[in-house]
C-alpha cells in the first residue's frame, strides 16, 4: 500500500465487484441490476480497458444525482418480428438495457438463426466488449454498435459532430481461450484514455486529438477542449456516422451529435444501441466453424514478424491475457484513482473499496 497518488495499488475482482454493487445499491439501482452493471465494469478493468471500469462510477452516480438517469428503470422490449425486437431503456443504465437486449437476440438466434435488437432512450453502456463475450459464451457470432456524444469531426470539418462511437464484434474461437473480439472507437484512440491520462497527470500521443484551435496537442485537457481524430481519415470519420445511422437514426434516440455526453450532467443522454447475434453453425457444423476459426488464428498468430514485433495476436487477444493475470494480480488503480472512487463509497454510507 503506498501513499504516492499514482503509485499503483491493486484491488481484488470480489472486491472491486462488492464496492460496485454497494455503491449502485445505496443510490437506488436494484441488487440485481447492480450484479450486470458490477460484473460490465469488471470485465473491462480486467481485460486492460480500465478507461470503462469501476473509475467511472462517480461519474454514473452524478447522473443519478441530477436526475438525469433513472436507476430504477426496468427497460421495456417488444418484439416486432420473430428476429427482430426493440428495447426502450427507459433512460436506465445502459449496461442493463443492452444486456437485456443481448440475451434477446441469442434466444431469438438460437432459434431462427439471426436476432437483432435496437435499443433506445439509453445510457452509456461503457466497454463494447462485455456484450460480445456474452455472445461469445453463448457460441454467437454478434454486432454490437453504440452511438455517443459528438466528440470528433467529420471528415473536412473542424468541430465536434460525430461520436467516438465504438464497433464490436466477435466470434466463438477455436477453443474457448481464442475467441475473436474487435472492439474499437473509430478515433485514432478512445476519449476514455484522454481522461485517464489526464486523471493519472500523463502526456498524450501528438496523433490523437487537437486543441480548441485545430493544434495537435499532447495535453489532455486542452484535447478535451478539442476535438478526437477520426482512425484512418475519412474512414473513421464514416464509421462514427455508420454507428450514428444504426444506433440513432433506426432506433429513435437522439442522433446527428444530439447524444448528451457522459460528462454533461444537464440532460439525459438519450443513447441509442444496435445488437445482432448469429449462429456460427447455420452454414456448417459448429466443430467445423471452430476448426475454421483455429487455422484463422494460427494463420494470423504465425504470420511472418516485422524485425520489431515480438508477437503477433488476434483481436481481443491482449485483452484475454491481461484478464488471465489481472485475475491473479488484482486490478492496478493509481491511490488517486481509488481515493476519487471511495468518495462515493463514503457519501452512500457503504464499506470503501479495498486494496493492497
Ligand atoms: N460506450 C462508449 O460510448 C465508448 C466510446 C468509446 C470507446 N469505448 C470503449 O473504449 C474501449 C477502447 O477502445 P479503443 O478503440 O481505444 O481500443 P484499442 O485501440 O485499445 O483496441 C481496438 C481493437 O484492436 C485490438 N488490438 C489492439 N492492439 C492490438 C495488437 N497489437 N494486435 C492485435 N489486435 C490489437 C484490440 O483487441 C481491440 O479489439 C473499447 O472497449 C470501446 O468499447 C466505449
Amino acid at each position: 500500500m503506498s501513499d504516492n497518488a499514482q503509485e499503483v495499488n491493486y484491488v481484488k475482482p470480489a472486491d472491486h465487484q462488492k464496492f460496485v454493487q454497494d455503491v449502485l445499491c445505496a443510490n437506488g439501482v436494484s441488487r440485481e441490476n447492480a450484479t450486470i452493471i458490477s460484473n460490465c465494469l469488471l470485465q473491462a478493468d480486467l481485460r486492460g480497458v480500465d478507461t470503462h471500469g469501476a473509475n467511472r462510477i462517480p461519474t454514473y452516480i452524478e447522473r443519478i444525482r441530477n436526475k438525469i438517469l433513472d436507476p430504477a428503470a426496468t427497460p421495456v422490449l417488444t418484439q416486432v418480428t420473430p428476429v427482430a425486437a426493440s428495447v426502450d431503456a427507459k433512460n436506465g443504465f445502459g449496461f442493463v438495457a443492452a444486456h437485456l437486449a443481448m440475451t434477446r437476440a441469442i434466444d431469438m438466434a438460437k432459434e431462427f438463426g439471426i436476432g437483432m435488437v435496437s435499443v433506445k432512450h439509453s445510457n452509456h453502456y461503457g466497454m463494447a466488449a462485455w456484450m460480445v463475450q456474452q455472445a461469445v459464451d453463448a457460441n454467437m457470432m454478434s454486432l454490437v454498435f453504440t452511438n455517443s456524444s459528438a466528440a470528433q469531426p467529420v471528415w473536412g470539418g473542424r468541430t465536434k459532430t460525430m461520436g467516438v462511437s465504438p464497433l464490436a464484434c466477435g466470434a466463438p474461437g477455436g477453443t474457448p481461450e481464442r475467441p475473436f473480439i474487435l472492439d474499437m472507437a473509430p478515433s485514432v484512440a478512445a476519449r476514455g484514455k484522454v481522461y485517464k491520462a489526464l486523471r493519472r497527470g500523463e502526456k498524450i500521443p501528438l496523433d490523437w486529438a487537437l486543441d480548441k484551435e485545430g493544434r495537435p496537442t499532447d495535453d489532455p485537457a486542452k484535447a478535451l477542449e478539442g476535438v478526437m481524430l477520426p482512425m484512418g481519415g475519412p474512414k473513421g470519420s464514416a464509421l462514427s456516422i455508420m454507428m450514428d445511422v444504426f444506433s440513432g437514426v433506426l432506433s429513435g434516440s437522439a442522433f446527428a451529435g444530439h447524444v448528451g455526453g457522459p460528462y454533461d450532467f444537464t440532460k439525459p443522454a438519450d443513447v441509442g444501441h444496435f445488437l445482432v447475434a448469429i449462429k456460427p453453425d447455420l452454414f456448417m457444423s459448429l466443430d467445423d466453424f471452430r476448426s475454421r476459426m483455429e487455422y484463422l488464428y494460427q494463420k494470423v498468430v504465425t504470420s511472418e514478424k516485422m524485425p520489431e514485433v515480438d508477437r503477433i495476436y488476434f483481436p481481443g487477444e491482449i485483452e484475454l491475457l491481461n484478464k488471465e493475470k489481472r485475475l491473479k494480480e488484482g486490478v492496478p488503480f493509481t491511490l488517486t484513482e481509488i481515493k476519487n472512487m471511495n468518495k462515493e463509497a463514503e457519501l452512500a454510507g457503504v464499506e470503501k473499496m479495498k486494496y493492497t
